[in-house]
């Protein structure tokens, strides 16, 4: 049995989201694939499932019962540490092989279990990047239910409305700075901030806010106003301490021939996200200014057997 999910990219909204403000991103066509095998122990590609980088992989173990060990080979193609949602994919997709074995996938019970896990392993975290890699395609997260709902999640008096939205079929340039930060503690700090400051906590709602106008010049297909509102997401994530220097290099060269950049996932480090229509350009003036960078779109799968 085997089962896939993909990474996923927020175009506006993170962090915001961890506090209930709406967010809005996609499924992207990089994936996890999971194998399991019966197996007198559990096993993680061979070593011992105990390992700390197979802490999401053991977590998802203890949500699903099986008739027996498994030995897992886990394969991804979402790079780690960059904003791209490479623990979410081999979570769900993780989950997805082990209810594979039981005879049924559910996307939604799949992206409740992976949320859970991921608050289990990180800490204080929003079901964004799980119910992506569950849902496949483009997400808006809103406070409350609107047409297009697929699921709700709740935790701790917030509640995440998961929509499916579309998304102009566009190409989506990341700049990877190399640096990886872990999300729980860039996730804690940004709490801390706005729990004491009145300015921190209003670049959340404008975050918010954003995200909606955002998702409005996406369906207009106003790149120009799309990309505005990309540069002021960046600069009030920087101001919630998410940012990194070679972030700020990373988006400034791409401006130059895109629409707008900002960095995308928890910040601290891992990627930016730049809307260009000349990618090819913008992915090499994100080389020169000393980051890896490739093109990334949507992918409409969310969790799938293989
Ligand atoms: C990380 O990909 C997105 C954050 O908003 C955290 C979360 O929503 O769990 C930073």
């Amino acid at each position: 049995m085997a089962a896939s999910a993909p990474g996923k990219l927020i175009l506006f909204g993170e962090h915001a989201v961890v506090f209930g403000e709406p967010a809005l991103s996609t499924a992207i066509n990089l994936r996890a694939e999971v194998y399991a095998r019966p197996h007198p122990e559990w096993r993680a590609d061979g070593g011992s499932i105990d390992e700390p980088r197979y802490r999401y992989v053991k977590a998802a173990v203890a949500k699903v019962k099986t008739s027996g060990p498994l030995w897992l080979e886990i394969r991804s193609m979402v790079p780690s540490g960059a904003g791209l949602g490479s623990s979410a994919a081999v979570t769900v997709a993780t989950l997805g092989t082990l209810h594979g074995i039981g005879g049924s996938i559910d996307a939604k019970t799949i992206a409740r279990e992976g949320f859970e896990v991921e608050h289990e392993v990180q800490g204080r975290a929003s079901p964004i990047d799980t119910s992506t890699a569950s849902a496949g395609g483009g997400l808006l997260v809103l406070p409350k239910p609107q047409d297009g709902l697929l699921w709700t999640i709740e935790r701790d008096a917030r509640r995440w409305c998961l929509h499916r939205t579309d998304l102009p079929s566009l190409d989506f340039v990341i700049g990877n700075s190399g640096i990886s930060a872990a999300t729980g503690p860039l996730v804690a700090n940004v709490k801390e901030r706005v729990d004491r400051s009145r300015e921190a906590a209003g670049a959340v709602r404008e975050i918010g806010r954003i995200t909606l106008d955002g998702l409005d010049a996406l369906r207009r297909n106003d790149l120009v106003e799309a990309g505005h509102l990309m540069d002021r997401n960046h600069a009030l994530l920087t101001q919630l301490g998410v940012g990194h220097p070679m972030l700020d290099r990373l988006a400034d060269a791409a401006r130059k021939t895109s629409y707008g950049a900002k960095l995308t996932g928890a910040g601290g480090g891992g990627s930016i996200v730049a809307l260009s229509d000349r990618p090819q350009e913008t992915v090499e003036a994100i080389r020169a200014a000393g980051g890896k960078a490739f093109v990334v779109r949507s992918d409409p799968t969310g969790v799938a057997t293989l």
